[in-house]
This record gives structure tokens, C-alpha cells and sequence, in this order.
């Protein structure tokens, strides 16, 4: 009986938890609604008859990022991180646009709304149904408002917005770069929210049906392709809670190569990466208090596009700092300090050799002091 009444408890209390999740969400929606014809317009966004507005609105989307921030199950799982680095760059946005650099607060901004689609595609999920088209302030250019409908998680209008990007390249001047990331957005959506390897290729196909994409993009397309159909009947392996080993040896296979520092950036290679993340999202988020969180943070450092120079904010090395942080006892930790300390000195290597900032050194040796003052658990 007592048994059961703690059962009925602990999903009251999770349930509760993940209403308030979505209780904040809702807020968000409600601020980017208030800030979208802003963020679309740099001009719009400078005129100081919007300021008060745009002002207020920041400040309520960070106050609103620190309280997800502190919900416990946002802080346990492989959220806490993204949750962090949202309210870091709001604050930031809001700051500078308060000070006078309205440019660079819009830009800061817009890079922020990639931090709510991070946390919102590492998971299965379904698409919500909220809607920017029937609004007024409805956008003419469609990858804007695909980017929009992404972030508010409506996957299934925004699909449809991102294909038509492609298949009107570059009729539509439709950038470089937003072409890829359209493709990007693509590969998300159907391997990690919907795991829907069919879905995929069917999307490639109709990709592929342009031919007036850059051969750059068409190369890539098939070789998505092919990869996707070798993987087509494979399954998203599930580990139950007490399957630690299990799930450690599925990770340590899938990563084999790069454990060992050898990368190789096939198409093959990149679906792999998001569907081995896909299972260790899900796992820590099922099982937050999982002793494997250290290495899942450790295996997430190397599925996450790792060396892509146009990422905003480095979710590997912010991973990898996380495991020493939290986690510096564990028998993980020198191998997270090691390959961060690889990254961040690839990150200060220039052509004028390596120039890592006085900051950045006391961090890493205050993190290599934590490892040795810890005992290592065995
Ligand atoms: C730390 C991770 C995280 C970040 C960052 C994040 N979200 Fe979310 N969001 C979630 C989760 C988890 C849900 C699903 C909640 C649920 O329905 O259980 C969600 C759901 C939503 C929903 C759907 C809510 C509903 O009622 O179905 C909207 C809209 C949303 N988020 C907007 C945003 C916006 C806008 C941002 C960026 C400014 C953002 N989110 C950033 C984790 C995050």
C-alpha cells in the first residue's frame, strides 16, 4: 500500500514537473509572437519606437529561462546544459540592446532561437500545433517562417516550408548557408524527433529533385540518401534502467572509431552520430539520476557535431566541462578533461600557433585540480 502511494506520488510529482515545463514553454511562445516581427526586421528591431517593447519582452524571456533553469528535471537530464546557455545569451541580448548595440543584440538573438531548437529536437516527440501563418505579421520569405514554426516545435508545418526552400533553390536567393541549414533541419526532424528513416529518404528524394542545387548539396543529398536506406530497418535500441552494461557497450560499439580519435565525416558517419544521441537523450532523460551520466556526457561530446567551426555555442565542450564539474570523482572525468582540453586548444590554434586566453588556462587548471582532489570512485 505505502508502496503504491509512493508510486502515485513520484508521477504526480513528475507529471507536475513537466507541467510547469510546458507552463514556461507557453510563455516563450507568447514572447516570440510579441518579438517576431522585430526579430525578422533590423529595422524595426533598431526603431525606438519599438524599444520599450522589444526591452521588456527580453527581459521577461530571461527571467522566464532562469525558472526553467531550476526545475529539477530540466537540471537532471541533458536539458540543463542548453538551459544554461539560453539564459546566458539572453541576458546578453537584452544587456546590449539596453546599452545601444541594437545590431548585435538582434544578431546574438537570433542565434539564441538555435538554443530552443537544440533542447526541442533531442527527443522523440510529437509536433505541436501552433501556427505563425494565420497571425498577421505572417513572413513572405519561407525559410524565415519555416525557422519560426521549427522553433515553436510545429515539425509538420514547418517540413513542407523547409522542402519548398529547397526544391526553389536559388530561384528563391535563398542563401548558401540557409540551405544547408534547411538540410540540417531535415535530418534532425526525422532521426531524432520522429525516427523515421522512411520519412527521410522520401524527403532526400524530393530533395534530390532539384536540379539546379550546387553539386556540393546534391553530392551530399545522395550520400544521405544511401545512408539512410542501409539503415532503414534498424531500430532505435531502448535499455531499461538496471541495462547499464548493455547500453555501455551499444555506445562504446557505435563510437568505436572515435574513442580511438579517428573521425571520418561520411553521411553514414552523421546519421549515426544523431541516432546514437537520439538513444542517450533519451535513456538520461528517462533515467536522470543514472550513475552513466558522466560517460553519457563523455559519448554526447563526440555525436555532437564536434567540429563544425559555424556552430554558435559548442555543445561538445560544454558537455565534456559539465562531467568534470559535476562528476569529477568518476572514473570518466580525465578522459572529459582531456578532450576538452583538446578542444579548447583547437579552438585558440591559429596561424600564429596556439594562444589560449589567460581565463580559459585558470579554467583548465582549476578543473584539473578538482579531478586530483577527488578520489576516484571505484
Ligand atoms: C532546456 C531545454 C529547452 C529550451 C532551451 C527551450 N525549450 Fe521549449 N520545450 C522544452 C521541452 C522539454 C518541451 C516539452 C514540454 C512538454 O510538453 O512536455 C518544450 C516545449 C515547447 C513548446 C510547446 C509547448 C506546448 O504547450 O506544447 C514551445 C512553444 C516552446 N517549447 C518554445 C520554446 C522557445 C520559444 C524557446 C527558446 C526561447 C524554448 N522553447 C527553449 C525544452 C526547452
Amino acid at each position: 500500500m505505502l508502496r503504491l502511494a509512493i508510486i502515485i506520488l513520484a508521477l504526480g510529482l513528475s507529471s507536475a514537473a513537466q507541467a510547469d515545463v510546458k507552463n514556461y514553454m507557453d510563455q516563450m511562445l507568447r514572447e516570440i509572437y510579441i518579438l517576431k516581427p522585430y526579430i525578422v526586421s533590423e529595422a524595426e528591431y533598431k526603431d525606438p519606437k519599438n524599444s520599450a517593447e522589444i526591452d521588456e519582452s527580453l527581459k521577461r524571456m530571461v527571467s522566464l529561462s532562469e525558472s526553467i533553469s531550476h526545475e529539477g528535471k530540466i537540471r537532471s537530464t541533458g536539458f540543463g546544459i542548453s538551459s544554461d546557455v539560453l539564459t546566458q545569451q539572453l541576458k546578453e541580448s537584452e544587456l546590449v540592446f539596453r546599452v545601444g548595440n541594437k545590431g548585435y543584440s538582434l544578431w546574438m538573438l537570433r542565434s539564441t532561437l538555435s538554443v530552443c531548437m537544440s533542447c526541442h529536437t533531442q527527443l522523440p516527440s510529437a509536433s505541436t500545433r501552433f501556427d505563425f501563418s494565420k497571425k498577421e505579421h505572417k513572413l513572405t520569405k519561407p525559410f524565415d517562417e519555416a525557422e519560426f514554426l521549427f522553433i515553436v516545435r510545429n515539425f509538420e508545418k514547418a517540413m513542407p516550408l523547409y522542402q519548398q526552400v529547397i526544391a526553389e533553390y536559388p530561384k528563391n536567393a535563398v542563401t548558401p548557408e540557409n540551405l544547408k541549414k534547411a538540410i540540417a533541419r531535415e535530418l534532425y526532424y526525422y532521426v531524432r524527433v520522429k525516427r523515421d528513416m522512411p520519412g527521410l529518404i522520401k524527403a532526400l528524394d524530393k530533395n534530390l529533385k532539384n536540379k539546379q542545387l550546387p553539386t556540393s548539396a546534391k553530392t551530399r543529398l545522395s550520400g544521405l540518401k544511401k545512408a539512410a536506406q542501409d539503415k532503414k530497418g534498424e531500430g532505435y535500441p531502448e535499455f531499461k534502467e538496471d541495462q547499464q552494461a548493455e547500453l555501455k557497450s551499444y555506445a562504446e560499439s557505435q563510437l568505436k572509431n572515435e574513442l580511438a580519435g579517428d573521425f571520418d565525416f561520411s553521411a553514414s558517419k552523421e546519421l549515426d552520430y544523431l541516432k546514437t544521441s537520439s538513444v542517450l537523450y533519451k535513456y538520461l532523460n528517462d533515467f536522470p539520476q543514472t550513475p552513466l551520466k558522466p560517460e553519457i556526457l563523455y559519448w554526447l561530446s563526440f555525436c555532437e557535431r564536434r567540429y563544425e567551426p559555424t556552430a554558435f555555442y559548442s555543445l561538445p565542450e560544454l558537455y565534456l566541462k559539465q562531467c568534470v564539474l559535476e562528476h569529477p570523482q568518476s572514473e570518466i572525468a580525465p578522459a572529459c578533461l582531456k578532450e576538452y582540453q583538446d578542444l579548447v586548444t583547437l579552438a585558440y590554434t591559429g596561424s600564429s600557433g596556439v594562444n589560449i586566453p589567460d581565463d580559459v588556462k585558470k579554467e583548465l587548471q582549476s578543473l584539473k585540480k578538482m579531478i586530483k582532489t577527488m578520489k576516484p570512485k571505484k
